[in-house]
């Protein structure tokens, strides 16, 4: 019987041959996933890198405090994504915004465009042909969803808000360089007294280096625009002169967000003055309306009364309501469009005055104060809902001329030894006082 061939040998190849395919596979599995690996991190490095120049910190988009970032590097981004701040289809879009769409319309860069006053105003300008483009740095000082609701009603009008800081000069030269803006409505600020005390530097980074910075851009542009900007009646300060006048003085400001508006109007003397930029600026008292800001008490107030939570009503010392302005954001944008229609050219070029420019300051706003026990009814009456109201007075002085003067006057003579003196003093004129008693 013939032997059955040995092929123990074969298998033993085939499976040493398996073995090393396999060895072989891994090893390109491993290879190939190592260069998957490296290529990965490449990219993500890559992308980490442009992310991180591309974006400013997030603290620098909390409450208005933005500061130099942008836009050098934003350009660097959109030629990276090939779309973005400064590519060819942004500026088409800045463009296309920006264009009139009657004959001898204004060409307008609104700032703050995202926030109440200026989505009004962009939407106003719009409807009646004039080319508009905005520009907000989409702060998150109140809810920015509702910054973001309003550019997209924005949107639908075809108007661009550009998504940017006042401090980015770079940015601020582009848009220039791309549109021969007419008109600046300058609208962009940190609102709001009560902010202040939680971060100060906002008012200073938007109202004052913000508003320098949009100065100095549009002193250099050619033709240079006239600007019309919002001031606040908070520049009355401790002014209790009413009604308001133009007239009045204005160097009491009573809040950091006073102070930095009333810094605002010097500022623009200044570069009226220098460099023939036709400058107008409007002091609103207190604007109301739909699309308003959630920061102010007729919105809170709505807010409160419907959720059943108390409102803080204040009340003078001799019991007084306290009492504001209130101007319905209609009025107020047909005062920033009049303002424009009325805008003399400013007279500089090439950064340099040519001749005086127009300087105009206005109250814009009613004049007759309506206390807040009012408002509160008339809410109430709207909402179908009483209102819990919660009075504050106000302190009221509870020690007399008097008898506060004497108590100083113990911690005077006694602070400074003499109390002997003044005691003998006293006692004597106790005693004459006694004895004319006594004779009389
Ligand atoms: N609403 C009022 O009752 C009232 C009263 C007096 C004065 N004002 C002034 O009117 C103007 C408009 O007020 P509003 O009620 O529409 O306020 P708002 O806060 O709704 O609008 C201001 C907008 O400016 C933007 N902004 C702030 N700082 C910026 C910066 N540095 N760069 C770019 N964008 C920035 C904000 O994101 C916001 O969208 C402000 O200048 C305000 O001080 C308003």
């Amino acid at each position: 019987m013939a032997s059955p061939p040995d092929t123990s040998k074969t298998i033993k190849l085939e499976r040493y041959n398996s073995y090393l395919r396999r060895v072989n596979s891994t090893k390109l599995l491993n290879a190939s996933s190592k260069l998957l690996f490296r290529a990965t991190l490449l990219v993500a490095l890559v992308l980490i890198f442009f992310f991180t120049i591309n974006y400013p910190p997030l603290s620098e988009h909390m409450g208005g405090g933005a500061h130099h970032v942008h836009t050098t590097h934003n350009f660097l981004s959109s030629a990276f994504y090939g779309g973005g701040v400064g590519g060819t289809a942004w500026e088409k879009q800045v463009r296309h915004s920006s264009t009139p769409k009657r004959p001898n319309g204004m060409s307008v860069l609104v700032t703050g465009a995202a926030g109440f006053v200026g989505t009004h105003c962009s939407l106003a300008l719009k409807k009646r042909g004039d080319g508009v483009l905005g520009l907000d740095n989409f702060n998150s000082y109140y809810d920015p969803s509702l910054k973001r609701a309003r550019q997209a009603l924005l949107k639908r009008h075809e108007v661009f808000v550009v998504e940017g800081d006042l401090n980015d000069e770079p940015l601020l030269t582009k848009l220039f360089d791309v549109v021969p803006f007419t008109h600046i409505l300058h609208l962009a600020a940190q609102a709001g007294v009560r902010y202040a005390m939680q971060n100060p530097q906002s008012y200073v980074s938007s109202n004052i280096a913000g508003f320098v910075n949009l100065l100095e851009v549009a002193k250099r542009a050619n033709p240079q625009p006239s600007i019309v900007w919002a001031s606040s009646s908070s520049v009355y300060g401790l002014n209790t002169e009413n009604p308001f006048s133009e007239l009045h003085r204005t160097d009491q400001p009573a809040s950091l967000y006073a102070a930095t508006k009333k810094a605002g109007e010097e500022i623009a003397h200044t570069y009226n003055h220098i460099y023939g930029l036709a400058l107008t600026g409007l002091r609103f008292f207190t604007v109301y309306g739909p699309w308003g800001r959630p920061d102010m008490a007729y919105f809170f107030f709505t807010k409160d009364i419907l959720q059943g939570k108390p409102i803080d009503v204040y009340k003078t010392v001799d019991d007084k309501e306290v009492a504001r302005d209130f101007t319905y954001i209609d009025d107020v944008v047909k005062g920033c469009l009049g303002a424009l229609d009325t805008a003399e050219k400013s007279t500089g070029s090439g950064g340099k005055k040519k001749g005086p420019a127009q300087l105009r300051i206005y109250n814009l706003g009613n004049t007759s104060p309506v206390p807040v026990g009012k408002l509160v009814s008339i809410l109430e009456g709207l909402l179908g809902t009483k209102a819990k109201k919660h009075v504050i007075k106000m302190p009221r002085p509870t020690t007399d001329l008097a008898s506060g003067l004497r108590k100083f006057v113990k911690w005077y003579v006694s602070y400074y030894g003499i109390e002997t003196r003044v005691k003998r003093e006293m006692d004597i004129n106790k005693k004459i006082s006694q004895q004319t008693e006594e004779s009389g």
